[in-house]
């Protein structure tokens, strides 16, 4: 942890400053301490450079979910360059020069690969939060970037104040269990005037995986033991997935693209040709060991920038299984 993080971060019970006790530094980094409450004196670790702030009881779910992208994150921690076009195509119409001099909170941070590109963008800060101990490899990854803080932290236990100039959230609002309610309680620490960006899972044209893929998800592979699970994941990877999209759907769009559109599920397995090995089995175990996944629909997901009052709202198709919203708070 930087020290000036101070500056942005609030008890998550009563919003009063923290002050930091019992420091050891490495560096620029507090790398162990406590944050304390200057009103009500909650104390909170600061462990392996990142400060928890994470309040007393999570609900079961949120544990497991936490569990299950702790494991997944770590497993696959690596940062590749292909991460920066992906977030642009996320976050569209949003591009690099936005983040310029912002004040950004990128909501489930995972292992930071989104926080690498934003301080790659020049924003002034990047906080990233995520509840899982993905934070570990978040904090690593994004060591050598002055501009860029992890913390772990729950969406609905926010540590800051009204604040930010840009929000954005890939991928997590979905696996919360009240998605509605996280995007919501985002709202509370976006600045007027400021921006939220949202990608989640959509439910128009994922009718095999809500009626398939979910029960199994739900009821077998979240459940399963996680190394059994890595290997399955790997199979269902090198033997189906990784031939079919690299073999049949790349050639195929390449070389015959009016045939490609007949193809089934044709621009998501399009869209992910272009990933390695590495990055087409980090999604596969990423869809099977979440507990919680929840496929919108777009006038559901409409209704959240509505219910928040956001204003030049635009809702995007993304690769016709998911969607993306860009609002600017008024
Ligand atoms: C599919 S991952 C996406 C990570 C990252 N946004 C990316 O695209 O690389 C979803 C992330 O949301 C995090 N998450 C789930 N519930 C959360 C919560 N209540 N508060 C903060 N993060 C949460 C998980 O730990 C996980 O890292
Ligand atoms: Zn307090």
């Amino acid at each position: 942890m930087k020290s000036r993080l101070l500056d942005y971060i609030e008890c998550l019970y009563c919003h009063s400053s923290l002050n930091l006790t019992d420091i050891v530094k490495e560096d620029q980094e507090i790398m162990s301490g406590n944050l304390v409450c200057e009103k009500c004196q909650r104390k909170f670790p600061i462990i392996n450079g990142i400060p928890r702030l994470l309040p007393d009881n999570l609900s079961l779910d949120k544990q497991e979910t936490a569990l299950g992208f702790g494991y997944s994150w770590k497993a696959f921690s690596h940062i590749d360059p292909i991460y920066e076009q992906q977030f642009l195509d996320w976050i569209k119409p949003v591009n690099k020069e936005f983040f310029k001099d912002k004040l950004i909170l990128d909501a489930g941070c995972g292992k930071g690969r989104h926080c690498w590109c934003s301080a790659r963008f020049e924003a002034k800060e990047i906080i990233g939060i995520d509840l899982s101990e993905a934070v570990e490899v978040a904090f690593l990854n994004n060591r050598q970037s002055a501009n860029v803080h992890i913390i772990q932290a729950d969406i609905y236990n926010l540590p800051f104040p009204k604040q930010f100039d840009y929000i954005y959230s890939v991928g997590v609002l979905h696996h919360l269990p009240d998605p509605k309610g996280g995007f919501l309680s985002l709202i509370k620490v976006l600045n007027q005037g400021g921006a939220i960006s949202a990608w989640v899972y959509g439910r128009e044209n994922n009718w095999w995986i809500i009626y398939f893929l979910n029960p199994i998800r739900k009821n077998i592979t979240s459940k399963m033991p996680r190394v059994l699970l890595q290997a399955f994941s790997w199979s269902l990877t090198f033997f189906i997935l990784y031939p079919l999209v690299k073999f049949i759907y790349r050639p195929i769009n390449l070389l015959f693209p009016n045939l490609a559109k007949y193809l089934f599920y044709n621009d998501y397995l399009f869209y992910i040709s272009k990933l390695n090995f590495r990055d087409i089995y980090s999604i596969v175990l990423d869809h099977l060991i979440a507990p919680t996944a929840f496929y919108l629909r777009q006038e559901e997901f409409e209704e959240w920038f509505k219910l928040a009052k956001l204003g030049k709202v635009e809702i995007n198709w993304h690769n016709r299984n998911s969607w993306k919203g860009l609002g600017i708070s008024s």
